[in-house]
């Protein structure tokens, strides 16, 4: 079986064990969080030999020249010598600088960057924390010139990374934010018709795909679905209501799953929702956020209606394994 050599460790992989699985048996700390290729937080470099092609899956080019791959999902069939990502390759610090209630569970919350970082609205980064917990969020925001990024976090009882941040203890704390990472960003195409369809904080990057299509003067149709279980599920209704008023090619669609029906709010399971109202797919360019279940499972269903699945991007936001 190959051998991983990390540092002065080496560690022999068992059957069908990946780098991460050998680097944690190892008792090498490895920031990671959703073990199946999703988040990006177990980024690490072959200092030599190659990693296999499959573990370098959506990774920026210039990442993967430079040997970057990712652990979780990486099983190989010959030796490699490991080493951790460099910060200068990855990351940029950073710190909180605001938290906001959007509602009772989410939060805008504003991180000021130390340096430049590119990144496009509607793409993910990954916040690491001092203690190395490392989690994904998903920008809501256009660069603006002050090297701000604003997220939505949702809090989860018990979340470790979430609670920090919702909770305001975070305020003021140093952050590393690595990245960025993910296709759910506005392309340029202004022509094309965009779906644009999430639950809970997966408004967040539909929200920054909205913003960067507004910003570049869309022409084709922009409607934007948001899911939540109840109306105080949902969140930044008036400034969604506000910019379908003001553009005339964007249609906010809010999406309950139970209350009382009403003009302008619909009521019933979202996918199903989007399937009556959109019949004609395969045109339409069409982003996925938020509830991992919901991304999936809409993904089957829209290419079964019709959709091509090459114009079908996906964010399941994918959390740590408990
Ligand atoms: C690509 C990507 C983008 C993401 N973007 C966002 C975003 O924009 N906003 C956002 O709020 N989150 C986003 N997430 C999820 C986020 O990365 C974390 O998983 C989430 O904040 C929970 O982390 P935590 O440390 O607070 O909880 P943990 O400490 O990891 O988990 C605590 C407990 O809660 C459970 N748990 C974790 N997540 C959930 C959940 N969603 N629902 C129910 N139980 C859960 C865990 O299984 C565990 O038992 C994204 C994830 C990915 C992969
Ligand atoms: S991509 Fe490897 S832990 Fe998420």
């Amino acid at each position: 079986m190959p051998t991983i050599c990390y540092g002065d460790v080496s560690v022999t992989l068992n059957e069908s064990e990946t780098v991460l699985e050998a680097l944690i048996r190892a008792g090498i700390n490895t920031p990671h969080s959703c073990r199946v290729g999703a988040c990006h937080s177990c980024l690490v470099r072959a200092v030599s030999g190659s990693p296999p092609p499959a573990s370098q899956k959506g990774l920026k080019a210039s990442l993967v020249q430079k040997g970057y791959f990712l652990a979780c999902t990486a099983q190989l069939e010959a030796d490699l010598v490991v080493g951790p990502a460099a910060a200068d390759d990855v990351s940029v610090s950073g710190r909180i600088l605001t938290v906001e209630s959007l509602s009772k569970t989410v939060f805008l919350v504003r991180v000021q960057l130390n340096g430049s970082f590119e990144f496009k609205a509607g793409q993910f980064i990954n916040l690491v924390r001092s203690d190395g917990l490392v989690r994904s969020y998903s920008v809501a925001s256009l660069p603006n010139g002050q090297g701000q990024i604003e997220l939505h976090v949702r809090e989860i009882p018990g979340g470790r990374m979430s609670g920090w941040l919702c909770r305001g203890e975070a305020l003021g704390a140093s952050i590393e934010v690595r990245g960025p990472a993910g296709d759910c960003f506005y392309l340029g195409y202004a022509d094309e018709n965009l779906l644009l369809v999430g639950a809970g904080t997966g408004l967040a990057p539909l929200l920054g795909i909205s913003r960067d299509a507004i910003r570049a003067g869309h022409q084709g149709r922009l409607v934007v679905y948001h899911g939540g279980l109840d109306e105080r599920g949902l969140y930044l209704t008036d400034e969604l209501r506000r910019l379908d008023d003001t553009h005339d090619f964007l249609t906010y669609e809010p999406c309950v799953l139970r209350g009382d029906a009403k003009p302008g709010l619909h009521v019933g399971p979202i996918d199903q929702i989007v399937l009556d109202q959109h019949s004609e797919l395969a045109d339409w360019r069409i982003y996925l956020c938020g509830d991992p279940d919901l991304v999936l499972g809409l993904r089957k269903k829209l290419y079964l209606a019709g959709a091509n699945l090459s114009r079908i991007h996906a964010d399941a936001f994918l959390s740590a394994p408990s």
